[in-house]
């Protein structure tokens, strides 16, 4: 399961807005995760930013006006067309998206935009009064129709000290939202997959919570891989701060009664259930007012919560579903043991068992090592690697159930 980025040729498309400066971040994270990025700016981006900076960031070369008319290329804008896999303006102004909605093809951008035929993204730039007016709109309208996509523009602070609609989208949104659309024709194109993340948080008092140490990285991890290869994702995340993959389905909750709830309600829709939510086993049965301070020391009285998975497999066999479900077993001790009789116990299809004593792995970094236990029996032993590598480990199990 690949990066849909990665090894894809992308033109950086920068016309004249004071924001052309955070295409330069754009055009560094692109390349980070593997794109080749050649940017193209106009006469008046060359005024707000050197190509320099697009060139040091991206290691290709940044094309000005003066490269439509004779640079290493017999034809640049048709050599520059044809070999793009996807076409990002950004920041695009008010002018080069009159242009693009009229086919006006006067520079070296708007000649390629009409000789390329990728898909493309808009991420304009203006005044909100630029934006609003009924000539953008107009040309915004047409390009949508046309299947151009956009991104933003988003409410904020303008350049010119108001505040409104016009600002260009954070070059992290632009990007997840490039890496999205390429994903589109991946191998689980079809597929709905729901992902549960993050640690529930259960009230004491209305003030008061206990949680755990999840972050939900892994969780996202695997919602990003999922909706890399072109699966339809639905994320359940308790509260958390994350950056979330675009293009997915998210539903916020806070409470283990909340994501089974969640969870219940959409399980019938789904091919696939990633359970990787550190979900609390107990929580404190509820005070409805705050515990006062001076009236000694509280004892908390704890519950049980729902088991969700069980009530899963429950649903699963009552309706005849065909879902796979894979859990998580966090344990620190007898992990695999632990981890064979959630399995069974659970008419799991596989469980990712990770043994949060050891360093690194688990909770709130980066890395995880993990062991998957299939449903036959089968234990896989994993390194430590990346969570986005365990991830991508679990979609190509699923990619290998669905072929
Ligand atoms: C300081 C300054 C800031 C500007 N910012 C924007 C902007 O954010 N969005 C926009 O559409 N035009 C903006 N403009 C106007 C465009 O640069 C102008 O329309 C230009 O012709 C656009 O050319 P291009 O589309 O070929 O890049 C700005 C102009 C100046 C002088």
């Amino acid at each position: 399961m690949s990066n849909p980025l990665a090894g894809k040729e992308i033109l950086l498309g920068v016309s004249g807005s004071i924001a052309a400066y955070k295409a330069v971040e754009l055009a560094s994270r692109l390349t980070k995760q593997g794109a080749i990025v050649s940017t193209i700016l106009t006469d008046s981006a060359v005024k707000f930013v050197n190509p320099i900076s697009f060139q040091s960031v991206t290691g290709q070369k940044a094309y000005i006006e003066a490269d439509l008319w004779g640079s290493e290329g017999h034809v640049t804008h048709i050599g520059l067309g044809h070999k793009a896999d996807f076409f990002a303006i950004a920041p695009a102004s008010a002018n080069t998206i009159a242009k693009l909605a009229n086919g006006i093809a006067d520079n070296l951008l708007t000649v390629t935009a009409i000789a390329c035929h990728c898909p493309m993204l808009i991420a304009p730039a203006m005044d909100a009064g630029m934006f609003d007016h009924v000539a953008t709109q107009s040309n915004v309208a047409i390009l949508k129709e046309r299947g151009v996509h956009f991104s933003g523009p988003m409410p904020g602070h303008l350049a010119s000290g108001l505040v409104g609609v016009g600002r260009m989208s954070e070059p992290q949104d632009i990007h997840a939202r490039i890496r999205y659309l390429l994903s589109k024709s991946g191998p689980l194109t079809g597929k709905k997959i729901m992902v549960t993340a993050g640690g529930t948080q259960e009230a004491i008092d209305p003030v008061r919570r206990i949680t755990n140490r999840s972050s939900g990285k892994q969780g996202v991890a695997i919602a990003q891989a999922a909706a890399d290869a072109g699966a339809e994702v639905t994320l359940i995340i308790a509260p958390h701060y994350l950056c979330l993959p675009d293009g997915i389905k998210i539903i916020d909750v806070v409470s283990a009664a909340e994501m089974h709830t969640a969870v219940m309600q959409h399980i019938p829709a789904q091919d696939v259930l990633i359970m990787s939510a550190a979900v609390a086993d107990f929580r404190p049965i509820e005070n409805e007012t705050k515990i006062k301070k001076g009236k000694g020391i509280p004892q908390l009285v704890l519950e049980q919560t729902e088991d969700i998975l069980l009530a899963v497999h429950q649903q699963k066999q009552k309706d005849n579903l065909d879902l796979k479900v894979i859990g998580f077993a966090a344990e620190s001790d007898h992990l695999l043991e632990h981890a064979s009789q959630k399995v069974q116990s659970k008419g799991l299809d596989m469980i990712v068992a990770n043994d949060i004593s050891k360093p690194n792995v688990g909770f709130s970094g980066d890395t995880n090592q993990v062991s998957l236990v299939l449903a036959d029996g089968t234990i896989e032993n994993y390194p430590l690697m990346q969570k986005s590598e365990v991830a991508d480990l679990i979609l190509q199990k699923i990619a290998l159930w669905s072929s």
